[in-house]
């Protein structure tokens, strides 16, 4: 396998995710497994864009609990409720959360006191339902946009098909 990782921190960022989704579609050719698809989606965003961790949380108990999947980064805490912190909350709604500032966020969880900024996209399978969430933190303020949700959301829809 000859693929590397781009180093895309001063592309912007629509181009820099459809050469991270050319990339991945690459890599991932041919091969159906979650657990193969979460490693890589985590290790290419994280390092493309020099994030401060990157990865996922897997829906283990239906509308309860997740637990910590692949990640990059730090230690990340193993287990989070549904409805507690960012993306207890984006698991709960089903839908993608962009904090811009994790210290103005109630009931944010620390899993590394550098992390500012925060987005959370939740991940779907084949039948709909709510398999994980992508949890992706930045030392930096406000990092995240539609964009960046635009982004992360098309590269999880490898789960869907
Ligand atoms: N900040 C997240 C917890 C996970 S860690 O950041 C890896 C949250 O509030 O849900």
């Amino acid at each position: 396998m000859a693929e590397t990782i781009p180093d895309l921190r001063k592309v912007p960022k629509a181009p820099a995710y459809a050469e991270l989704q050319g990339h991945f579609d690459a890599i991932l050719d041919g091969v159906d497994d979650e657990i193969t698809a979460m490693a890589t989606i985590a290790a290419l965003v994280h390092h493309a864009f020099g994030h401060l961790w990157t990865g996922f949380y897997r829906v283990v108990e239906p509308g309860q609990l997740l637990r910590v999947g692949p990640y990059q980064g730090s230690l990340g805490c193993l287990e989070i409720t549904f409805g507690r912190g960012v993306c207890g909350n984006a698991a709960a709604e089903r839908k993608t959360l962009i904090v811009p500032d994790v210290e103005k966020y109630p009931g944010h969880i620390t899993c590394d006191a550098r992390a500012r900024s925060e987005i959370v996209v939740p991940v779907f399978g084949e039948q709909g339902d709510l398999i994980a969430v992508l949890d992706v933190d930045s030392d930096r303020l406000d990092a995240f946009d539609e964009e960046d949700a635009r982004g992360l959301e098309r590269l999880v829809t490898c789960f869907a098909q």
